[in-house]
């Protein structure tokens, strides 16, 4: 589902980016399983500085950076360093429903996107139908505590319109990756807001 005024100002701040830049990325690549990864797709990419940091921090030599959004994906190319253009690739793409083949990426980034979804189930299935075997998926969600305070019908939606089929609990989110094939090899949570890990996918 795409943004709404008040997560889209969040989302296109420079703020944000340094968050995920200087905390969130390096968070995530404590919790890594593998020290690079050659092929990356990144789900929701938002801005795009998502991309730049699987590049930097996770040695990825190609990312396929995609969002739902193309207003998201014009910004992010307009927003792209020189240095990255021969590694990064931006596309419009639904995660529920992704244009690639099974078994193809060394690992999926998720920074703040499942909880987005109209069926965050169906982008799990997905994100784990692309990965390798053995291929990691990168995440950082809001709970379902959180998420449910900001839809569409708390606070007039003017911070976040969380869609009902975007909420889960920790719980629920890892028997999904299970029964996807991807066990959670490291996780931090926080409190009962939100989650950073990492999955493996099984094989
Ligand atoms: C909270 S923003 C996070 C953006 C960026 N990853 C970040 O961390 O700043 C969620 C992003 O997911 C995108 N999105 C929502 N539903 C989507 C879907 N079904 N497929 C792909 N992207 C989606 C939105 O357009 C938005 O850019």
């Amino acid at each position: 589902m795409k943004l709404n005024l008040g997560e889209r100002f969040i989302v296109n701040n420079p703020l944000r980016a340094f968050v995920q830049r200087r905390v969130e990325g390096p968070l995530l690549k404590r919790m890594a399983g593998f020290e690079s990864y050659p092929l990356c797709l990144e789900i929701g990419c938002g801005r795009g500085a998502g991309a730049e940091i699987i590049v930097e921090q996770f040695g990825a030599q190609r990312v396929i950076a995609t969002d739902i959004d193309p207003e998201q994906i014009e910004r992010a190319k307009k927003n792209l360093s020189p240095e990255f253009k021969d590694k990064i690739e931006f596309m419009v793409a639904d995660a529920m429903a992704l244009d690639k083949p099974d078994n193809k990426f060394d690992a999926v980034f998720s920074f703040g996107v499942i909880h987005h979804m109209e069926d965050w189930r169906k982008a799990v299935k997905e994100v784990s139908r692309v990965l390798k075997n053995g291929g990691e998926l990168f995440f950082e969600e809001p709970l379902r505590t959180f998420t449910h305070c900001f839809t569409k019908d708390s606070l007039f939606g003017v911070v976040a319109a969380h869609p009902v089929g975007g909420m889960f609990g920790f719980d629920e989110f890892k028997n999904e990756l299970r029964e996807n094939n991807v066990d959670i090899i490291n996780i931090k949570h926080f409190g009962n807001i939100a989650i950073f890990g990492v999955g493996r996918k099984r094989g």
